[in-house]
């Protein structure tokens, strides 16, 4: 691997998250000699540049300047009305794009950059951190091998502990969009198969502005995939007892269950066990921190031509084309077929 520049446009959430992961990575790669410099930019000025400084990064005043600078990728962590136009803009530059998930607020919005990204043999890789985690990972490795046998049963689950802010989820697309997404994607990563068939059902019984920017707390969607088999993805914004992220699956010889460890944020019930006991998880960035940092090595793999895109945009709008689904379902009360 050579130095590499890259340029990181948002320091919101996730950005301050991928900032620090980018720091760190700088820092074990020094041991072999190389480099990765970093440059910040967000609209918000001030708090790009503490970020900036707080990771021994460059402050940059925008994304055109960070690109016409000549960076050899471009981070995007902004919101999510945002990423069409910077993916565009990274592509124009010939500069390959690492991009958070989704790559638009919808389906229809994400078409048009798909289209752009092939038409001008832009490099994006989408941010699905599920697919570097080593429970997951392993999962695929025990599917693929055929030791869970036919699989008849799949149930994902993800708990934030709370909900982000109120403006935040009034742009975010909604629950299915926000964070189910990363379920559906894992879904079809795992199984390789596509889902045909949604059924969502969702409520709200915690902070009511959450209702009031048509959103729900809390969801179930009912999938079905191409060969019938069935499964759950859950999600709420009220998972008090931590950050909770497992996906069970059973098939016809064995079953597996990702995120279950000492951390995961549920307790028995049952006489004398004892597991699990650990302090949970509190924020995705402590459930995924392994997988961001495995993530953004990848990126620079990519960038280096070292390595396969892990998670295309093709990848992230079939996840997407389930999520639209998905709130469809919840908007009109009944089962919404996927337009595959
Ligand atoms: N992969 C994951 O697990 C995960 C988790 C959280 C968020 N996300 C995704 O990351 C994105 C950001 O989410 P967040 O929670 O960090 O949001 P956030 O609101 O905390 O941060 C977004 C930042 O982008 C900045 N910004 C907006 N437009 C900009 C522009 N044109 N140029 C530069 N900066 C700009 C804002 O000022 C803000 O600081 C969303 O698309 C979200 O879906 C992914």
């Amino acid at each position: 691997m050579k130095n590499v520049t890259l340029g990181l446009a948002g320091a919101g959430r996730i950005g301050t998250m991928h900032a620090k992961n980018i720091a760190a990575l700088n820092a074990d790669l020094a041991e072999q000699g190389i480099q990765i410099r970093l440059q910040i930019t967000d609209v918000a000025a001030d708090h790009a540049r503490t970020v900036a400084e707080s990771v021994g990064a460059k402050f940059v005043p925008s994304v055109r300047e960070m690109l016409d600078g000549g960076i050899d990728g471009l981070v995007i962590a902004t919101g999510t009305a945002t990423h069409p136009e910077l993916i565009r803009a990274g592509v124009d530059a010939g500069v390959p794009v690492f991009c958070e998930k989704p790559v638009a607020g919808n389906v229809a919005d994400s078409l048009p950059v798909l289209d752009y990204i092939r038409e001008h043999n832009g490099v994006v890789q989408i941010g699905h951190q599920r697919r570097f985690d080593a429970g997951y990972l392993e999962a695929k490795r025990r599917l693929d091998a055929g030791k869970l046998g036919w699989i008849h049963s799949l149930r994902a689950v993800t708990g934030d502990m709370f909900p982000p802010s109120v403006e935040f989820l009034a742009t975010s697309g909604g629950l299915f969009r926000d964070c189910s997404v990363h379920d559906f994607d894992i879904l079809r990563w795992l199984t390789g198969r596509e889902i045909v068939e949604v059924y969502a059902r969702g409520s709200n019984n915690g902070d009511p502005a959450i209702g009031a920017v048509g959103d729900v707390d809390t969801a179930l969607a009912v999938v079905t995939f191409d060969d019938g088999t069935v499964g759950t993805v859950s999600a709420t914004r009220y998972n008090g007892a931590g950050h909770d992220v497992r996906l069970e699956i059973q098939g016809s010889k064995s079953s597996v269950m990702v995120g279950l460890d000492e951390k995961t944020a549920v307790r028995s019930t049952e006489a004398e066990v004892e597991f699990p006991q650990g302090e949970t998880h509190k924020t995705f960035a402590e459930r995924f921190d392994a997988a961001y940092r495995a993530e953004m090595l990848a990126f620079l793999e990519l960038i280096q031509g070292q390595r396969e895109n892990p998670c295309t945009p093709e990848d992230a709008v079939a996840a997407s084309k389930v999520a639209d689904a998905a709130q469809l379902s919840l908007e009109t009360g009944i089962p919404v077929k996927v337009e595959l």
